[in-house]
């Protein structure tokens, strides 16, 4: 028997599931929640890595219980993408990771870009905008507020990283989650000498060799290996960002297939052979974790924003369904737009949630929740016609993420995308994904030429059951919508800039 460890540490809990290679089946599961560090300056986001390492620790713990610990071969670790984990000369972690969903960095996107010679020259240079949600501006952060930090700098990695680097011992760094620093150049796949010198030549030293995501991180750690009852021979594969592992666990590792993760951020991603350059960086150029590429579109405010809406009228999930579908299409008018922390995709780090159309009628919970769903959802569809555009395949979307699992929801989302939705058999895409890159990282050992669809094909499976069609007579009342809804967030841009100053 051979059982694969997959992890995924997001923005709010380490996931952690247990996978059979041969019934192709997860067969345990664990998880452990951690938080955001509380009060800090508004755009803000920042998490103390040792709480990822600690939640990593109960979550696998809780998944191996009763499992037969002998058979685990590897572990692969998912994370959050683009935060900042600055470890001393020991590895010591110097402060609190900046997140992905950290905005305050918007002042840092634009030294570098000017150092580039520009918004498109970045995009030449290193086939991305650099945005506030990536790595690099933060790291110009510390050193432009907090010398001292900076100074004790001496190892840079992203959270999925530090995991491994706790679980190996290893510094460590592959091209998937790479690609999100905005400082690799994704066609080279090497650092850029022009960003590193926009930020300090001397972080030349402190980043990771970059290698392939088929090549194996390390062994686990003697110590860690006592800790969780298994073999020090256990292998850590290379691991990836949560969308590129959210990519693998789904079954999205060949051109054709797109998947949506609606979750603490939003995202809408398709495999691709060759890279996928937006003229207007509006989506990311990223590396997946399997040796392609993944064009990629994120906004930063999905669950968080239904789920604000769910608590503050003390509703739970079913009840949330119920008032979705008291309510019709369009909400009676009701429109948000949903930018409550800022937003990447269009990228408005200042803005904020926007309400308009509210009477007599609207200003009632069931309207409220159901224009905040449609928000959202509108807010994800601005990306999807970007990728569209650019020539991405998006037949059929694979859903993942906490949203999608509701019914009423999934319902707009069709009729919003435009295109047959479906869930996957697995939900935990992102910790199945690591662990089948772990189970494929292992086989290339004795079969270099194994391909990771082999491995994916039978493991991914869709439920056919929560598929839903979209309805013509929806979308087309859908595509009305969303023109208004792109229309008044492009309109409120200058008004999101000037409001900033009142937060
Ligand atoms: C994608 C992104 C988010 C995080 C969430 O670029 O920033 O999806 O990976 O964990």
């Amino acid at each position: 028997m051979s059982l694969f460890l997959g992890i995924d540490s997001g923005t709010q809990s380490v996931k952690a599931v247990v996978f059979d290679a041969e019934s192709k089946r997860v067969i345990a599961d664990g998880r452990a929640a951690h938080s955001l560090i509380k009060n800090l300056p508004s755009g803000h986001m920042e998490q103390n890595p040792d709480d990822w390492t600690a939640a990593m620790d109960v979550a696998i713990l809780q998944a191996l219980e009763g499992v037969d610990r002998t058979a685990i071969k590897g572990v692969g670790v998912s994370g959050q993408q683009h935060g900042f984990v600055p470890l001393d000369e020991s590895g010591k972690v110097i402060r609190p990771a900046k997140l992905w969903c950290d905005t305050s960095t918007a002042n840092e996107c634009k030294i570098i870009m000017d150092a580039l010679g520009g918004e498109e020259q970045s995009i030449q240079k290193i086939g991305n905008r650099v945005l506030p949600g990536f790595t690099a501006p933060k790291i110009l952060w510390m050193k432009r507020n907090e010398p001292d930090n900076f100074s004790n700098l001496r190892h840079i990695l992203l959270p999925h990283d530090y995991l491994n680097f706790y679980l190996t011992g290893e510094f460590f760094m592959e091209h998937g989650d790479a690609s999100g620093t905005a400082i690799m150049d994704i066609h080279t796949r090497e650092w850029n000498r022009e960003v590193i010198d926009a930020i300090d030549p001397s972080i030349e030293g402190y980043l990771p060799k970059l290698s392939p995501s088929s090549h194996p991180c390390g062994n686990l750690r003697p110590e860690i290996a006592v800790k969780y009852g298994l073999s020090p021979s256990v292998v850590v594969s290379a691991g990836g960002g949560d969308n590129m592992m959210g990519a693998i666990g789904t079954g999205n590792v060949m051109p054709g297939v797109a998947t949506a993760s609606f979750g603490t951020s939003g995202t809408i991603y398709a495999f691709n052979d060759e890279p996928v350059v937006d003229p207007r960086g509006e989506i990311a150029a990223f590396c997946d974790s399997t040796g392609g590429y993944l064009p990629l579109m994120c906004t930063m405010n999905v669950t968080t924003v239904s789920e604000q809406f769910r608590i503050l009228f003390e509703k739970d999930h079913d009840a949330l369904n119920e008032s979705i579908s008291r309510v019709p299409l369009g909400s009676g008018g009701l429109t948000l737009l949903p930018y409550f922390e800022g937003e990447r995709t269009p990228s408005i780090p200042e803005g904020s949630g926007v309400l308009i159309g509210m009477n007599g009628k609207t200003l009632h919970p069931d309207y409220l929740i159901r224009a905040a769903i449609e928000g959202v959802t509108m807010g994800m569809n601005f990306g999807l016609k970007r990728l569209r555009e650019l020539g991405v395949s998006t037949r059929e979307v694979r859903l993942t993420g906490g949203g999608s699992r509701s019914a009423a929801w999934r319902r707009i989302i069709a009729d919003v995308f435009g295109v047959s939705v479906v869930c996957m058999q697995e939900d935990e895409g992102a910790a199945l994904g690591g662990a089948l890159q772990a189970a494929w990282c292992l086989e290339r050992e004795s079969d270099p030429e194994a391909s990771i669809g082999s491995v994916v094909e039978g493991a991914t499976s869709i439920d056919e059951s929560t598929r839903l069609e979209p309805d013509e007579s929806s979308v087309a009342r859908y595509q009305e919508l969303q023109a208004f809804h792109s229309s008044l967030s492009r309109t409120l841009e200058p008004v999101f800039r000037e409001h900033a100053q009142f937060k």
